[in-house]
């Protein structure tokens, strides 16, 4: 499933003007074992166009291993689709300061920016779960009240936010939502490991799959 070329330039438009580069699609099947939700692509992902290619992918696919998926059976896609970057200075090894871009999370205005092409995929992509990946994508989904401390591992059955004109509006469907961690908050916090583990066995009890 791919979003329209016409939704796609409407996407890039929106956000031209912020600090954000590079444009990445969504990616994968029509019916997919699940659909996930991150926040944005990395530097790794707008050079290759492929979602979580990175080192945040490389944690995610093992991930996915672990509920019996791969990366072809899932849709993966994100609250904002260009790499957000501030600029920084790094100490090269010879001590010479050179300037380069770090990724940053999205601002409430470039999820906005980016709001119609998620709502093209939700609407459009038949996941029986959507898996919300850290608190970027939770929030874009399910409201700015969650925290993915509180509600990771846990279903959530409900409507999910979808920008009507230029407010979000709650969806008449309801949908299915699972809330985890994403994967690079386990680069900041080892611990987080063993509860994104833990949310993996509940999800995989709920797509009642057996890797043995
Ligand atoms: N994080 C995301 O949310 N998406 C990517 O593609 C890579 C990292």
């Amino acid at each position: 499933m791919q979003i329209p070329e016409s939704l796609a330039q409407k996407g890039i438009d929106n956000i031209s003007g912020f600090p954000v580069e590079g444009f990445v699609y969504g990616s994968g099947p029509e019916y997919p074992a699940i659909m996930l939700v991150g926040e944005a692509p990395g530097e790794t992902e707008i050079h290759n166009g492929i979602p979580f290619s990175g080192r945040s992918g490389k944690e995610l696919m093992k991930f996915l291993e672990m509920v019996g998926l791969t990366r072809e059976d899932v849709y993966i896609t994100s609250a904002v689709r260009s790499r957000p970057y501030r600029w920084g200075e790094k100490k090269e090894r010879d001590g010479t300061i050179v300037k380069r871009k770090y990724n940053r999370a999205p601002t409430a205005k470039e999820i906005l920016a980016h709001a119609p092409l998620l709502d093209y995929e939700i609407e459009n992509v038949k996941a029986p779960v959507i898996v919300a990946l850290g608190n970027i994508g939770l929030r874009r989904l399910v409201g700015p009240g969650q925290k993915i401390t509180e509600c990771h591992g846990k279903l959530i059955k409900g409507p999910v936010l979808r920008l009507d004109k230029d407010k979000y509006k709650w969806t008449e469907k309801h949908y299915m939502i699972f809330p985890t961690f994403h994967p690079a908050a386990f680069f900041y916090n080892r611990k987080v490991l063993e509860l994104i583990h833990d949310d993996l066995l509940v999800l995989k009890e709920f797509l009642g799959r057996d890797t043995e």
